[in-house]
């Protein structure tokens, strides 16, 4: 609260392009400024995570010449709450920490303004409910938006939520200007609630720039594994679709829901089956007795299906299924570095 009180008082300009609430994705925005200050002697393995940053900070209208206002409101926090343990050196340290950081994060913001736009706005141009809880949004942009298939992109309705951003997935292949989205009603959650529930055809959809490393590997020709539970299915799809353009490659998909009312994408899924034949899909529900299907945890499910160490892995969906899949495809002799996963925890 300090830190945003002192920012907004010292530096007015910067508050329109914070959320007008309070709310605790603002905590923790506080909590990664300073872990990852803090974490700067780890900066090689910290670069690609500071620019991906730093190009998505460009959608809340963000600077290089706004870094030294945080800056300054960090280090007055810092100062104010460690009380006798903040030295003259450590802040010297932390000064310098912050200045690699914010650095590296406005280097790579300005290099993607001489490339692409700050954000894309898309209009909604079709919202299916398939259940309560769970809608495809398929939305219409200018140009195409340039994301690689498994990519993410942070989506603000301009509308109904403005200026609180959260993570989707483009559900289709690159390159179109439509494409869709998969979104999941998280309970007393602000943005799932109103891309759900109360979106409609023409509401604009502000979308910042592409980020996320889950993407197909380009000189890679083995088969291919994938694991999705609920809403990370998204990721899956723009990768089938991508690889039905580029290249087949023999694909395992493995979906998994907890109930056969979860199964919102069983017409599409089927039929990209029927149309590519390098293509299996299982669909795996965990808690229904009346599903007809393979029952079971998705993870679980698919690992008892195969041998998988020959391929590559792919795994998406809540983080405790994502980490059990990835700990037991390791365990079953997946190489590390074939797995790729993707967390739909909080953006
Ligand atoms: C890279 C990435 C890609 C994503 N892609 C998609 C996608 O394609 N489709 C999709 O539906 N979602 C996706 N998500 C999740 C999405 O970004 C939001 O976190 C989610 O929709 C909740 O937003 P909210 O504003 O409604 O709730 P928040 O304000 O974010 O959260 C409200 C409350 O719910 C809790 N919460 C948040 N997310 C979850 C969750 N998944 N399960 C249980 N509790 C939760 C929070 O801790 C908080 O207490 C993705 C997340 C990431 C990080
Ligand atoms: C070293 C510097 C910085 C770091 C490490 C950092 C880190 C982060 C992180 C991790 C998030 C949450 C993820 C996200 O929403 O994309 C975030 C959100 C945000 N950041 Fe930064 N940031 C920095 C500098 C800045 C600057 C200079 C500004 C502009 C004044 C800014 C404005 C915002 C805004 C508006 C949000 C959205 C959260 C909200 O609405 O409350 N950040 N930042």
């Amino acid at each position: 609260m300090f830190f945003y009180s002192y920012l907004f008082y010292r530096h007015p300009e910067v508050r329109d392009m914070f959320a007008p609430a309070m709310t605790r994705q603002r905590e923790r925005l506080l909590g990664a400024l300073g872990e990852v200050v803090a974490n700067v002697d780890k900066i090689d393995q910290l670069v690609p995570y500071l620019e991906d940053l730093g190009r998505d900070h460009r959608k809340f209208g963000t600077l290089s010449a706004h870094y030294p206002a945080v800056g300054e409101a960090l280090l007055t926090t810092l100062r104010q709450f460690s009380g006798a343990a903040w030295t003259p050196k450590l802040e010297a340290d932390w000064a310098t920490a912050y200045s690699i950081v914010a650095s590296t994060m406005s280097g790579a913001a300005e290099r993607s303004a001489e490339l692409e736009p700050p954000y894309w706005d898309a209009e909604v141009i079709d919202v299916d409910r398939r259940t309560f809880d769970i809608a495809v949004l398929r939305l219409r942009t200018e140009a195409p938006v340039p994301y690689r298939a498994g990519q993410s992109v942070a989506v603000q309705s301009m509308s109904r939520r403005p200026r609180e951003w959260r993570f989707y997935t483009p559900a289709s292949a690159p390159g179109e200007t439509e494409f869709e989205l998969h979104a999941r009603l998280i309970p007393g959650g602000p943005v799932s609630t109103a891309l759900v529930l109360a979106t409609a055809v023409g509401d604009i959809l502000r979308l910042g720039p592409p980020v996320g490393r889950m993407t197909l590997e380009p000189d890679s020709d083995v088969p291919v594994l994938m694991i999705a539970g609920g809403t990370g299915l998204a990721p899956m799809k723009a990768m089938v679709q991508e690889l039905a353009r580029t290249g087949e490659r023999r694909t395992h998909l493995f979906f998994g829901a907890r109930s056969t009312r979860e199964v919102y994408d069983e017409h599409a899924l089927n039929d990209l089956a029927a149309r590519h034949r390098w293509l299996t899909v299982e669909t795996v529900v965990s808690d229904d007795e009346r599903w007809q299907g393979r029952q079971g945890l998705v993870g679980d499910v698919a690992i008892a299906s195969g041998d998988w160490s020959s391929h590559d892995a792919y795994v998406c969906g809540a983080p405790a299924m994502v980490e059990a899949t990835v700990k037991r495809l390791q365990a079953h002799g997946v190489p590390e570095r074939r797995i790729r996963f993707d967390e739909f925890g909080e953006s």
